[in-house]
């Protein structure tokens, strides 16, 4: 039996919480090792604090020396801390050996980069989000496109379940975890299995029971509120905020111990949107910068809508505390510029070069890793990963230090960690029961971060062909331990025909469950 892949990571510090899958599961299917090399360490509560260089408190972290703030309130109630699945070094180092300006010599300092080997989560999954569950309106139901009305679809599927209850336990003893770019849709452009495989776990089955399911996507750049709508529009199913996870969303937690910060990606200002609705108090982004002093990004041609949306102001007086890359740069020059400047400055003071370039060095962290993502065109496009790796590459050749940072996203056990709150909330809010059901699916397009995370976490893992996985039986690397489907809606069923028998019927049929017509013969007739 396999143990569990989380084992070397000392969670210690971490709230008790009942895992979903117990590690001997007779049930369980086997899970890939990852190698994960942190070491033991001591509690957060057990670390000691010290000062900086501005004489602020800040915490020994988990490893490599690193220094982390300690929130406004000292200790935080709000959030938890997740050990890094993830080195802080920068991926880079193996393709260094010829770029470094001064290389080789200069030994790792400490540094206060950031949380190192810890990523802070929301404790509550609830923290201000604002629900957009949607159900159908007056009209639909008039046209009759939401038929049958509430109230009689609730009494038939009450009296189906009633009779098929052995069913219905397992039905809430299972969730699937969707990533979304490119195994529901690529980009905007709908994958059909998404929309049909959606119904069913909404309610289009045999049991007319919604079957949990939560979405967990490395997609990023706008609030959670203007995505699911988004998504509920071209998936033609209502997404609520509530069962939504972007790999900016665990970021809010870095509310509690950053002020003034650096927002980047996304399209417009949308990000900086973001960064308000998760609490930042005061929000840079690059353009606030270049309508201050359009000289330090020579090849942009700065527009006059772009100054009059922008908010500058003197940053050679101001202390940026943090850099958080939200989501996919739209200007490469632009915002690799700035981030090398106030990676290169001061404490984050824009027109300085520190003096020692680690331990001056603001953190900077990225809401998730992905080298590529696949959109409308058919080669998969570069994600934040790529932009990440120049960075790290142009950091190292200008400064001949490793750039030490801090990634979120799926693979990251933060965020599967942040994923099983959200589905323990979500199963409250369909079934009335806080838990994490035993038997949870990924469904995913991505090896190296959806099937991989999965892994680890003991999920039950499924690689889907319609998105980056394009290879053979299985990935090699990182091999979905459920297997490898067609598509969402093949994934899907091949999962609760596991899980709810192989007689299980992908399509409610109110004829079959009308007690009128069989009443004492129900329960022969729905398991036709
Ligand atoms: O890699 C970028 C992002 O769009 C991927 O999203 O849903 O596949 O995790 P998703
Ligand atoms: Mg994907």
């Amino acid at each position: 039996m396999s143990k569990p892949v989380f084992k070397d990571i000392d969670l210690s510090a971490q709230p008790k919480r009942q895992m979903h899958t117990p590690p001997d599961s007779p049930e369980k299917t086997t899970h890939m090792e990852f190698p994960i090399h942190h070491k033991k360490t001591d509690s957060v509560g057990s670390r000691h604090s010290r000062q900086d260089s501005r004489g602020h408190k800040k915490r020994a972290s988990l490893e490599h020396n690193l220094t982390i703030p300690l929130s406004p309130r000292g200790t935080s109630h709000n959030t938890i801390e997740v050990p890094a699945l993830r080195s802080p070094d920068a991926d880079t180092t193996q393709f260094m050996h010829h770029l470094s300006a001064s290389p080789s010599t200069k030994e790792r300092r400490v540094s206060r980069n950031s949380f190192g080997a810890a990523l802070p989560i929301p404790k509550s999954k609830r923290q201000s989000r604002l629900s957009s569950v949607t159900y159908p309106t007056e009209e639909a139901l008039k046209s009759g496109k939401a038929s049958p009305p509430l109230a009689s679809r609730e009494i038939l599927t009450s009296q189906v379940q009633d009779v098929l209850s052995h069913k219905v336990k397992k039905a809430k003893n299972m969730a699937f975890v969707f990533d979304i770019d490119g195994v529901l849709v690529h980009g905007d452009r709908l994958i059909p299995e998404g929309k049909r495989t959606l119904e069913m776990l909404n309610g289009d089955n045999q049991l007319g029971i919604k079957i949990p399911h939560i979405f967990l996507t490395n997609g990023s750049g706008k609030p959670e509120l203007a995505r699911t709508e988004q998504l509920s529009k071209i998936l033609k199913n209502p997404i609520s905020t509530e069962q939504f996870i972007q790999s900016h969303t665990p970021m809010r937690a870095l509310a509690e111990y950053y002020s003034t910060v650096l927002v980047v990606g996304g399209e417009g200002y949308r990000c900086r949107e973001v960064a308000e609705e998760y609490g930042f108090k005061d929000i840079i982004v690059p353009n606030d910068i270049i309508a201050w002093d359009e000289s330090i990004a020579p090849y942009r041609v700065f527009t006059e809508e772009e100054r009059a949306s922008s908010r500058p102001r003197d940053f050679s007086k101001i202390n940026i505390d943090a850099i958080l890359v939200f989501s996919d740069s739209r200007d490469y020059a632009t915002d690799m510029q700035i981030i090398v400047d106030l990676l290169r400055s001061e404490n984050g003071r824009y027109g300085t070069i520190a003096a020692d370039p680690v331990s001056q060095r603001i953190p900077i962290y990225f809401s998730q890793g992905d080298l590529l993502c696949p959109t409308e065109h058919p080669i998969p496009r570069m994600s934040q990963g790529a932009f990440r790796i120049g960075l790290e590459a142009m950091y190292k050749a200008l400064t001949g230090v490793e750039l030490e940072r801090v990634v979120y996203g799926k693979p990251e056990l933060a965020t599967y960690k942040y994923a099983d709150e959200v589905i323990a909330s979500w199963m409250d809010q369909l079934h009335g029961e806080e838990r994490v059901p035993q038997n949870v699916y990924m469904i995913g397009d991505n090896p190296a971060s959806d099937i991989v995370g999965g892994n680890m976490y003991g999920w039950n893992t499924c690689l889907v062909r319609t998105g980056v996985f394009q290879g053979g039986d299985n990935d090699e690397e990182n091999p979905a331990n459920f297997g490898v489907f067609k598509n969402v809606w093949e994934a899907v069923t091949t999962a609760c025909r596991k899980e709810l028998g192989d007689d299980f019927v992908f399509k409610w049929d109110e004829r079959v469950v009308n007690p009128l017509l069989h009443d004492s013969h129900a329960a022969s007739a729905v398991e036709v």
